[in-house]
């Protein structure tokens, strides 16, 4: 259609951009809600709470509300323009590019609501309505109007603060409200893990959000065990914008107890972040911005590394190296940071692909004393106590009961002075040996060669007192029998000394 004459050529044609930027490429709804949880963080907010109400199937209405240092009515007007920021191209926070806030909020919802304050009387309300904007109707941003705080937020409200919220919210996937609210939980607690160890509350209906470290390692996080594999790697980059100044990448990696793990339950496995979670942890500043199988050159992904880690921590001066985009979600990595890092992380990648690979080996591969117990185990009377206890499933009492025990043994570490424990693991006796007991380095590790026959003697001779202490009948005697050997391993230790 010809323009009139009247026409005004502005830079962006707002009726057709409103619609087109709503496919920016948010990942889901928990990326996008991350910038306003990014604003709220900036603006000095100790706590998040995330609202997320049920319409129909899907969710229609979220609001976040922030207790942060809240926006004047010119700075609210502001904050809902494309492009409208007071911290443009700024590294020291998240905030940068001034699209978060209206970008996020309208490739979920059609309209945008925010109240902002920064005392607790006199509030200031705007809004976005895309339907208005695509239809002409909406040309600027609506002057602020003072307002109150909605009645149903006054009780969660700091003394100064922003209530955004999404209306109509269309583009949030119709699944299950529970699932949804999982998806939040999950990847919040991923993204925001250093914040929420240092004191930053988030809450979602209610919920507080826990950090969950994806390295399994850290001793703030309530879900690990996994241990830092070598010392991490710094690498020193000139920052882009200036080359005399300089900032660090930061490179960790974690090995997770496989012989500790490998047992649990596909779902326990899931539960903890173990299986279907390889790969790396990007972390700008100190918000993770991506996860994914970066920077590992040709190596590809295979099962194996589910049981390893990698971080990758790099300050937000350093962004033109990652290509980190307005949406923050996600990096490109420029040629050269890509080369500098595959180079140390490939090799890396397959040296602890390896190790689990060999790990798995060996708890796989019975030993031939093993194998031959099992065989043997047929002809001694039927070990009725350990298995009969209540922890025992159904399904492996019925295995010991037909075929007998299998028999395996593990070296741990163990606070009691007994030089071996027993334990049960389906239809599997385990002799446990204790890496603290002098028997352990004496008699046993790196001591005889796998398949050799002292090797084979050696462990005939502990599966045998296991299988022993297997068929005790009472808790009586079985308490007695652990505080004998108890005793009898302080004296062997005596006798063996350090
Ligand atoms: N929750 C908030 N509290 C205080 N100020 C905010 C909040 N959200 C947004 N702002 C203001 O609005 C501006 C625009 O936000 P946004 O569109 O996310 O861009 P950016 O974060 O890149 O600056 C910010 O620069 C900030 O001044
Ligand atoms: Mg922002």
């Amino acid at each position: 259609m010809p323009a009139a004459a009247s026409y005004q050529y502005r830079i962006v044609a707002d009726q057709n951009f409103i619609v087109a930027t709503r496919d920016a490429g948010y990942r889901n709804l928990a990326t996008a809600l991350a910038e306003l949880i990014d604003n709220a963080i900036q603006a000095g907010a100790t706590c998040v709470r995330i609202f997320a109400d049920c319409g129909t199937p899907s969710l229609s209405q979220i609001a976040v509300l922030d207790d942060g240092s809240g926006m004047s009515a010119p700075a609210l007007r502001m904050a809902l323009q494309f492009g409208g920021t007071t911290r443009f191209n700024d590294r020291s926070g998240q905030g940068r590019f001034g699209m978060g806030l209206p970008n996020s909020s309208l490739s979920q919802a059609r309209r945008v609501d925010v109240y902002s304050w920064l005392s607790p009387e006199a509030a200031s309300y705007s809004y976005l309505d895309l339907d208005a904007v695509a239809n002409g109707k909406l040309r600027y941003i609506p002057r602020p109007q003072a307002v109150r705080v909605p009645s149903w937020a006054v009780e969660y409200a700091g003394p100064s603060g922003t209530l955004v919220i999404w209306r109509n919210c269309d583009r949030v996937p119709t699944v299950e409200k529970t699932a949804l609210i999982q998806h939040l939980h999950v990847n919040f607690a991923r993204m925001y893990r250093y914040h929420l160890w240092d004191g930053f509350r988030l809450l979602v209906n209610d919920q507080q959000v826990f950090a969950i470290d994806p390295m399994l390692c850290d001793r703030r996080a309530a879900l690990r065990g996994a241990t830092e594999f070598q010392t991490p790697l710094f690498y020193t980059m000139k920052v882009p914008r200036e080359p005399q100044r300089t900032a660090q990448v930061r490179v960790r990696f974690a090995e997770f107890p496989i012989a500790k793990w490998h047992g649990l339950s596909s779902a326990d496995k899931r539960s903890r972040g173990i299986t279907r979670r390889a790969g790396v942890s990007i972390v700008r500043g100190n918000r993770e911005v991506a996860y994914g199988w970066y920077f590992m050159g040709a190596k590809r992904k295979e099962n194996y590394d589910d049981w390893w880690r990698c971080e990758i921590t790099f300050d937000p001066e350093l962004d033109e190296y990652f290509g980190v985009t307005n949406t923050k979600q996600q990096i490109s990595p420029v040629p050269e940071l890509e080369d500098t890092l595959s180079k140390d992380l490939e090799p890396m990648a397959r040296l602890l692909n390896s190790r689990v690979r060999a790990t798995f080996n060996t708890l796989r591969k019975d030993s031939p004393a093993a194998r031959l117990a099992v065989v043997r185990d047929r002809l001694l009377p039927p070990a009725t106590s350990l298995v009969s206890s209540s922890c025992v499933s159904v399904d492996a009492r019925r295995k010991v009961h037909s075929s007998g025990f299998q028999y395996k043994i593990e070296e741990a570490a163990s606070s009691d002075d007994s030089f071996y424990s027993i334990r049960l693991s389906g239809a599997k006796l385990i002799v446990v040996l204790n890496t603290n007991h002098p028997f352990h380095r004496h008699f046993f590790q790196n001591k005889y060669k796998d398949g050799s026959n002292e090797r084979y003697r050696l462990e005939c001779l502990l599966f045998a007192l296991a299988r022993a202490e297997a068929e005790i009948k009472n808790e009586r005697e079985l308490d007695f029998c652990r505080r004998r050997r108890i005793r009898w391993s302080n004296v062997l230790a005596t006798f063996l000394g350090n």
